[in-house]
């Protein structure tokens, strides 16, 4: 009897499944949840900062001199904390907006110490670290931090940790009394400090004027003692930190400062955390408005680490916020980068942060907001939120822009755009994978269609907020029908109809309009790759591709022409084992057990175990427009080819012209064999003569190889 009412049940429920399997459209991206950390294609992530969020234990605030109570001092603590987060997890706050992954402030134990002597200032930012491998206690202790990633992960939330390997805190070169003078703790024993660093713990170049590269690795950024990362201590101090972090099951990492670090450490760091436990990392490059740069591509592309998007948040910035650009700069921009960054899905976009005037001006409309946040959520790139502008929150400059959160309201029109937009990343893999085409421009009006097979999605807007303009028709890839606005007329969109050759109906967006129509296809009968996570390894590290079509049964991966071993395969997901072939970069590509091929995803570095190796060449005259290369016998020096030679060497800071150096990552424990040359910017070269140097680099721990060039 009982047996049998609970299969009435039972198969009342299952058609009920049934029947509302037939009505929900299908999550499209699939294998991108909280369980894949190398693909944040389909997500969107949650900036917090933790002081400033939510104070959930009052039990943990610090007191007198570093805390403001009711946070009317913005440089001190807050309150807010770990705990904080839990509860606004918990009551739904975050899940219902439609984020899905929190970037928390670093989470590492920060300077006690007070600047008195300028203006009060306390670490309640996190970037003052002493200890690396302790909690800070205000945000609260290692079970409230494991608790965090616990209830995050079972609310399907990732979470991603700042983490600012570059210095520990505010320092003086001669007064050891100054804050806590940058010293460094172990797990709560002293390592050293700023003066008086026998060690070399610390570099003592002064602080750096932001002149060239060199200038920022070498010198301290302002005053913060800037770490020694070539020292076998400090290397090994912070990579023993980061797997502690890493093995508290931390789903990303937002790397402080890149521009501030030697880029070749920063690759031999990468390579370790993948060995580890490979989690999607992204660093802050910063870039001003207007400003370009090919170091920050060539940075995305080869140290291992995705960037933060400072290209395109400083373009919306101009665009929706200052009015000094239009859509035709944005335009332009998104086309530059979508060839100067190889894999441009995987750099991390936003409209503000904690560094910049919050989007929303003082006492400024909020609909530009709305807008920004309707193409934010709707472009390339992995979308990031910074806390509060949901709210509208307001505040030029730091630390006007990091104010206590001020409500949790969840009915503002910014609360429900995200909510209506961030499921559509899942929804339509158009959005997370997809190209970018331009429909029609002109400085008001931006109608771009995003494609990814035969997903598309289609977003236009007007930003005159003052004159509606009138659409003739134009083309698009949805296929013919009647689509409805995804926002619901949350930013006054209306249906659009497009006919069967391709085109739609004249039609007028209104003042300030925004609307998104997508089409989605839940099969492909071609493989179609819309992502490689990570994009760098060794050989035997799974490697994690997400697309459409790849068919039920197995095919084939291969990296170049050598099949990978396939771990598991389903139609939207395979994963592989980096094969064991020689080191260098590889196409990836699947083909389908009917012999169907798909594009081919590029340059993945298969790489073996890095160390960090500073190679200097004492007397070397170079004449004007001539720099230094190395190049030599594996991929990391070009494999001797002169094009891929790596340099030019610095020459100003640590050694001075005519010694040039630079801090590489090379294959740990082998023997390789390298020359400098001299090339100017039209590729003549002059090799050193003589036979090749040889060095056997470390087994492990940076290294470091001295020679005198040649003649
Ligand atoms: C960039 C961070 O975003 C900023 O807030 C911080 O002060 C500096 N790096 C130094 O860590
Ligand atoms: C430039 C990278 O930034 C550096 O880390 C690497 O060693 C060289 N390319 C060689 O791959
Ligand atoms: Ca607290
Ligand atoms: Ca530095």
């Amino acid at each position: 009897m009982i047996k049998r009412r609970h299969s009435l049940w039972m198969s009342l429920f299952l058609s009920l499944v049934l029947v509302l399997g037939v009505f929900l459209p299908a999550a499209q991206v699939q294998g991108t949840d909280v369980n894949n950390s190398v693909n944040y294609s389909a997500d969107v992530i949650y900036q917090i900062v933790t002081d400033r969020f939510h104070d959930g234990n009052p039990s943990n605030n610090p007191t007198g001199n570093l805390f403001s109570a009711n946070c009317s001092n913005f440089k001190k603590y807050c309150g807010g904390d770990w705990q904080g987060i839990i509860n606004k997890i918990q009551d739904g706050y975050l899940t219902n907006m439609g984020v899905t992954a929190l970037w928390i402030s670093q989470p590492v134990e920060n300077v006690f110490a007070v600047m008195n002597d300028k203006d009060g200032s306390t670490s309640y930012h996190g970037y003052w670290a002493r200890d690396f491998k302790k909690p800070n206690p205000f945000f609260g202790n290692m079970n409230d931090f494991d608790r965090l990633i616990q209830v995050a992960h079972a609310h399907g939330l990732k979470v991603i940790i700042d983490f600012a390997p570059n210095h520990t805190s505010p320092a003086s070169s001669d007064e050891p009394s100054y804050m806590e003078n940058g010293k460094l703790y172990d797990n709560g024993t002293l390592l050293g400090g700023y003066t008086n660093d026998h060690k070399n713990l610390f570099q003592h170049y002064g602080g750096t004027d932001f002149s060239s590269i060199e200038d920022g690795i070498y010198r301290n950024l302002y005053d913060l003692a800037d770490l020694n990362l070539q020292n076998p201590q400090v290397d090994k101090y912070l990579r023993d930190a980061i797997k502690l972090w890493l093995d508290k099951g931390i789903d990303g990492i937002r790397m402080d400062a890149v521009k501030h670090m030697p880029f070749g450490w920063q690759k031999t760091f990468m390579d370790t955390i993948y060995n580890h436990r490979p989690v999607f990392t992204f660093g802050e490059w910063f870039l001003g408005k207007n400003e370009i740069d090919p170091a920050n591509y060539a940075f995305a592309n080869e140290s291992g680490m995705s960037l933060l998007d400072f290209e395109y948040g400083q373009k919306m910035i101009q665009v929706l916020r200052d009015g000094t650009d239009n859509w035709v700069g944005f335009h332009n921009m998104i086309q530059r980068t979508e060839s100067a960054y190889e894999q441009v899905n995987d750099q991390v976009t936003f409209i503000d942060n904690h560094d910049m005037d919050r989007f929303t001006k003082v006492n400024g409309n909020t609909r530009n907001t709305d807008m920004a946040l309707a193409v934010l959520l709707t472009s390339r790139g992995v979308p990031t939120i910074y806390y509060g502008t949901e709210q509208y929150m307001t505040g030029n400059g730091d630390p006007a822009n990091r104010q206590m959160m001020t409500s949790f309201n969840t009915n503002t029109r910014a609360y429900q755009i995200i909510q209506a937009l961030a499921p559509l990343r899942k929804a339509n893999p158009a959005l997370a994978y997809g190209t970018t085409q331009e429909r029609w421009i002109s400085p008001d009006v931006y109608i771009y269609e995003r494609k990814f097979g035969n997903n598309v999605a289609v977003v236009a807007i007007n930003k005159n907020l003052s004159q509606a303009a009138n659409i003739s028709s134009f083309v698009t890839s949805l296929p013919s029908g009647t689509y409805q606005d995804a926002l619901s007329g949350l930013l006054n969109g209306q249906s659009l109809t497009v006919n069967s050759s391709g085109s739609t109906q004249a039609f007028t967006l209104k003042a300030g309009e925004v609307a998104v129509w997508h089409y989605t296809q839940a099969s492909s009968s071609t493989p179609l790759i819309g992502h490689v996570g990570t994009m760098m390894g060794r050989a035997g590290q799974t490697v994690t591709i997400d697309g459409v079509g790849f068919g039920t049964s197995n095919g084939t991966v291969r990296f170049g022409t050598t099949a990978a071993p396939i771990l598991s395969w389903n139609d939207k997901q395979i994963k592989v084992r980096v094969p064991n072939i020689a080191t260098g970069k590889y196409h990836v590509s699947v083909t389908r057990s009917n012999g169907v091929k798909s594009n081919e995803y590029k340059n993945f570095e298969v790489l073996t175990k890095q160390v960090s190796v500073r190679f200097i060449v004492h007397n070397a005259q170079t004449n004007l427009g001539q720099g230094v290369y190395i190049v030599g016998s594996v991929p990391e020096l070009g494999s001797w080819d002169p094009a891929k030679a790596v340099g030019p060497f610095y020459n100003q800071v640590v050694f001075k012209y005519p010694s040039w150096y630079m801090d590489l990552s090379v294959p740990a424990g082998q023997t390789i064999q390298f020359k400098y040359i001299k090339k100017d910017s039209q590729g003549n070269v002059v090799w050193e003569s003589g036979n090749n140097h040889s060095f056997t680099t470390p087994a492990d721990g940076p290294g470091t190889v001295e020679k005198n060039w040649s003649n």
